[in-house]
């Protein structure tokens, strides 16, 4: 990989501020999905080296917490410039070991910087309380303290802007962190710890560890004494079992797990806004978000004239590499994406759903997948349950708001949901009734910086960016000054 700044491509665990592998020199490969070939091969670490990394992080929380609010701030802007001037090469990193088109992949470095930012300029506003005293002899006071070492875990589907949106509300709060990116993009982190080194955070603050060992790992970072937070984006299966490892040191935990978006288009939608918010929520990343809508509900008395025109907007997706110009549909991550997607579209076919719109591996590569439509779903189908992961929209076709409402609501997960409507009234009711813990009406991307991103039910604990995503990391102490 040919970049501007060579020294961005890191191979191996970053653990107080040095470059460490293995004692066994164990390694695994990262490999483009657009042609399967390796791009490089990393430090394989495990238990000793993440041991190792807390211990670092540990001693580090002593004189981290104790900087200013102003000084933790100023080496984190540091970090923001370095990474928004590096921009370019962090996009074809991301490119090559994720898939993502290059222009999304910039999009995501500057949403992933901007977490950056704003944690620093929050850094700044930890405020507690002064609270009017019961008693005479004696005042109340609440501060808020950095938790202290901690640990996470971080998915391949935004190589940069996962690992900033829980590393940024963290050392801004004076805490220390370790984190495991996915292994399939290690390289992503590794150019971030690179240039954290260089904006100078002292040693042991932010730690990498890169393992394909995901469970040796996690149950570090989950059961040592030293780590008093646990954080983790992935599937909903994996996080209730790391919760349940958190529970032996009853670690704080933020858990940001699976979605199954309704996105529902009422009949007095905008139809040309709806169609745009509708395939920026399903397609972005090409169908790899735990936002994505995974079920599209469109109201039975505007349902021809939708799927024709959402037919023909689908189709015209250009699918590639996403190193080529206007790809807007890269590869699938690896082989078992496109095996997932092969079984929930032959579930669906079996219960009586119709192909309307691609339904096959598409020419580019081998992990490419058509821009797909399955109409006629229902809720007995798979499609209905499961996350499809992947560039495919399951159509369901409904009469009343009501139903919407039921269907839309009806799974245990509870991310995000979408609704097009033009009726402030419903756009309200709706709104409310939807049990989810982002909704997006008339829009299809709602993630920002500034807003709170998390979800109800076993879509996960807590919220992350905005104001509210440094609480995740700090401790209300509160001290009564008696004697008065
Ligand atoms: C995710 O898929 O986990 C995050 C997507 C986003 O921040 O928009």
């Amino acid at each position: 990989m040919q970049l501007l700044n060579q020294q961005l491509l890191q191979t191996q665990s970053f653990i107080n501020n040095q470059w460490v592998g293995p004692a066994n020199r164990a390694t695994f490969d990262v490999i483009n999905p657009a042609d399967q070939r390796v791009i490089t091969s990393i430090a394989d670490c495990g238990a000793v080296e993440t041991e190792q990394a807390v211990k670092a992080a540990s001693a580090a929380f002593k004189s981290w917490s104790k900087k200013t609010a102003k000084e933790r701030s100023a080496v984190m802007k540091k970090w923001f410039n370095l990474v928004s001037d590096n921009m370019d090469d962090l996009a074809m990193i991301m490119t090559t070991e994720q898939g993502k088109p290059l222009a999304e992949a910039k999009g995501e470095i500057i949403y992933g910087a901007s977490f950056i930012e704003w944690f620093a300029e929050e850094a700044r506003r930890i405020y507690g309380d002064v609270i009017p005293t019961p008693l005479n002899d004696r005042r109340i006071i609440a501060t808020k303290q950095p938790i202290g070492v901690v640990a996470a875990i971080t998915p391949w589907n935004f190589p940069v802007s996962m690992i900033t949106r829980k590393i940024s509300p963290a050392i801004a709060a004076g805490c220390t962190v370790v984190i495991k990116p996915a292994a399939q993009t290690p390289l992503s982190a590794l150019a971030l710890a690179y240039l954290s080194k260089e904006a100078g955070f002292p040693d042991g603050v932010i730690n990498i560890i890169t393992s394909s060992r995901a469970a040796e790992v996690g149950k570090v970072m989950t059961e040592h004494p030293l780590v008093q937070k646990f954080s983790f984006t992935g599937s909903t299966k994996v996080g209730k079992m790391l919760m349940q490892q958190c529970a032996s040191t009853v670690k704080k935990v933020s858990l940001e797990l699976g979605g199954n978006a309704p996105l529902i288009v009422f009949d007095d939608a905008n139809i040309d806004l709806a169609i745009k918010g509708t395939l920026a929520s399903k397609y972005r990343n090409a169908g790899q978000t735990c936002v994505c809508a995974n079920r599209i509900y469109v109201q039975e008395n505007i349902y021809d004239s939708f799927m024709e025109r959402y037919k023909k907007a689908v189709t015209a997706l250009n699918v590639g590499e996403g190193t080529k110009p206007n790809v807007e549909i890269g590869p699938l991550i690896d082989e078992n994406a496109i095996e997932k997607i092969n079984r929930l579209m032959n579930d669906a076919l079996e219960r009586g759903a119709t192909i309307t719109a691609g339904g096959n591996k598409h020419e580019a590569g081998k992990l490419f997948y058509q821009p797909s439509i399955i109409e006629g779903c229902n809720s007995e189908m798979a499609v209905s349950r499961e996350e499809i992961f992947g560039p495919v929209s399951a159509i369901y076709k409904f009469r009343t708001d009501e139903e919407a409402i039921q269907m839309a609501n009806n799974t245990e997960y509870g991310l995000a949901a979408y609704f097009f409507t033009q009726n402030i009234g419903r756009a309200i009711r709706v709104a409310e009734a939807l049990d989810y813990g982002i909704v997006g009406v008339n829009e299809g991307v709602v993630s920002h910086t500034e807003a709170p991103f998390g979800g109800m039910k076993e879509s996960g604990i807590g919220r992350e960016g905005s104001k509210y995503g440094i609480e995740e990391y700090v401790e209300v102490k509160y001290v009564c000054i008696g004697g008065l």
